[in-house]
């Protein structure tokens, strides 16, 4: 008799995923290695359904000096939830559970696509994100960001995508005030969609913004994510909630600062601007 061929994987609603993730049966198969938490690669299985995921337990987190209070775990959840918030579905599904070294975070694993160009044999993967151009000007389809040094005294124009799923990206980490957005955190999945991984230094209640999409600095804010900030707005209301979630998860203060970026987005309705001459960029940018 011939092997049975693999029964294929139903897909799992969202919140099918959060189920599977928070009470599946987790396997530690490996450790990504050179991640500066430990991030451990993992399958997750539940009622005959399996998926691979991340597993980054609290005990294996580097001690922050500016973020004493909470978790990274408690701070990728939270940034999870304001991504539901803003119906974008931009981070993947992630939970808070207990593992095998203790509580952690939990996150569905991406396979992300090989960028075409480059050099895995097949040409046909998504568009890249990233590019460092030697002109003065981003071309057609491009943003600049600002020149990078790229040594012997050259200098590089580093300019990202004008893709929209960037833009709503770089709204979200407005709004989380996310301190570490890289090239490597981004994830172009099958089906076109791409995901933004890796939140742990977020929430801070002091201006941490660093990112490489500052593109769209100071332009104004597309409609779409004018409504979503307005909704986020009332997400964020005490005793909404969205606010009662994120009370599990981050400080009060931080919540008040979330407020006073959502609001001051609003106010502004335009992408935020660096507040020096350099925008800041994580280093390093991959
Ligand atoms: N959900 C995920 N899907 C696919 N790859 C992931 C996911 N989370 C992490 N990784 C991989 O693991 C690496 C390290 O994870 P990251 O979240 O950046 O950890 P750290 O907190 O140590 O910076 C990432 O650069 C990426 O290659
Ligand atoms: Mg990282």
């Amino acid at each position: 008799m011939p092997a049975p061929e693999r029964i294929p994987s139903r897909s799992l609603t969202e919140a099918g995923l959060r189920t599977l993730l928070a009470e599946g049966e987790l396997t530690v198969l490996g450790q990504v290695r050179g991640a500066s938490n430990a991030v451990l690669y993992c399958t997750v299985a539940y009622e005959g359904e399996e998926r691979t995921c991340v597993y980054k337990p609290v005990a294996g987190e580097q001690p922050l000096w500016d973020f004493p209070d909470g978790t990274l775990a408690q701070r990728e959840v939270a940034a999870y939830e304001i991504s539901e918030a803003t119906g974008w579905g931009l981070v993947p599904p992630t939970v808070l559970r207990e593992g095998p070294y203790g509580e952690g975070m939990c996150q569905l694993w991406i396979d992300a696509e090989e960028e075409a160009g480059h050099d895995d044999g097949n040409g046909d993967g998504p568009p890249p994100l990233l590019a460092l151009v030697e002109d003065e000007e981003p071309g057609e389809g491009w943003k600049a960001v600002g020149f990078a040094d790229v040594g012997e005294g050259r200098k590089a124009l580093l300019v990202h995508a004008d893709d929209p799923r960037l833009r709503r990206l770089a709204v979200l980490d407005a709004v989380i005030n996310n301190g570490d957005r890289k090239g490597g955190h981004l994830l172009p999945a099958p089906g076109g969609r791409l995901y933004g991984i890796d939140h742990g230094v977020t929430f801070n209640a002091d201006d941490k913004l660093r990112t490489l999409l500052w593109g769209w600095a100071g332009d104004p804010l597309t409609a779409e994510a004018a409504e979503v900030l307005d909704r986020l707005s009332a997400g964020l209301e005490p005793g909404a909630a969205l606010a009662t979630r994120l009370g599990e998860l981050i400080t009060a203060a931080e919540i008040d600062a979330l407020r006073g970026r959502v609001e001051s987005l609003r106010t502004s309705g335009r992408h935020p601007q660096p507040s020096g001459d350099w925008p800041p960029i994580p280093w390093p940018p991959v």
